[in-house]
């Protein structure tokens, strides 16, 4: 995967995903960051100038059109010439739809992702239709630039592209898999602050502890995220109950979890 973004502050972008993992998936040549700097397409040799006044009036500076266009074309004219297809381009900006696990999904599968950055008061509305494919926001706030929401997105699909992570970082990070929050983990030592390490975790049963990662899943989800546990519970609908409405708990599957949840939900948060 090759992230091309566009940007008055390139330095930003190379500096900060050229560590932790991503800079690790960088240097093995799982992911590239080819930051561009849309100043230098500029047409005004003598300063640079990128941004202009908003014509009807209001305030600030306006990104103009024309070395943004230029420097799309010189990105998309490489991947162009290396015989890829015209890739994706991103405008990044608090209008778009909000980048979630499954747009992360998505992009993942893309051989090129140009992002665009904008600044200012934003970006002359007809380079815009002329290049972008998608307008992604990552939530309902205002930042001072694209950068930041650039990296965000660039992070979580990074981790998805095959060998950015090693097995025992995937292993661990599947929150927001199948619309589930992941299950509180714990390390040494068993006991700390006299808060003791759930005892099925000790047990050795591995299916007892995924029957138990689950459930916590299930609650968790549930309390702090109410509008992805709906999600999942329409995804994961319960099977209907046979004739014996309890069951033994360690003979239970996803269904009978669900099952016992809905009906009788005290009994089970008391557990
Ligand atoms: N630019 C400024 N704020 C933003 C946001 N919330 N998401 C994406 N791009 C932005």
């Amino acid at each position: 995967m090759n992230f091309h973004i566009m940007t008055l502050f390139p330095e930003m972008i190379q500096q900060s995903l050229s560590n932790s993992i991503t800079g690790r998936a960088e240097s093995k040549g799982y992911i590239s960051f080819n930051a561009v700097n849309i100043r230098d397409f500029s047409n005004d040799l003598k300063h640079h100038k990128v941004d202009d006044y908003t014509y009807g009036g209001g305030a600030g500076m306006l990104m103009q059109a024309q070395p943004i266009y230029d420097c799309f074309l010189s990105i998309k004219e490489k991947i162009e010439a290396s015989g890829q297809k015209s890739p994706r381009v991103i405008y990044v900006t608090p209008q778009g739809e909000v980048f979630n696990q499954r747009k992360a999904e998505e992009l993942a599968k893309e051989d090129n992702l140009v992002f665009l950055c904008g600044h200012y008061e934003g970006v002359d509305e007809r380079v815009l239709e002329e290049i972008v494919t998608d307008y992604i926001s990552i939530g309902d706030y205002v930042l001072t630039g694209g950068e930041l929401p650039a990296m965000v997105m660039i992070d979580a699909v990074s981790r998805l592209v095959p060998g950015v992570l090693n097995n025992n970082e995937s292993a661990t990070t599947e929150s927001f898999h199948n619309n589930l929050l992941e299950y509180p983990q714990y390390s040494r030592p068993e006991e700390w602050m006299g808060k003791k390490v759930p005892s099925i975790l000790l047990s050795g049963d591995h299916k007892k502890v995924d029957e138990w990662r689950l459930e916590q899943s299930i609650l968790r989800t549930k309390e702090r995220r109410p509008d992805l546990y709906e999600r999942w519970l329409s995804e994961n609908p319960p099977k209907p109950e046979k004739k014996s409405r309890k069951k033994h708990k360690s003979s239970q599957n996803n269904d009978n979890i669900l099952t016992e949840e809905r009906h009788d939900e005290q009994e089970y948060l008391m557990e």
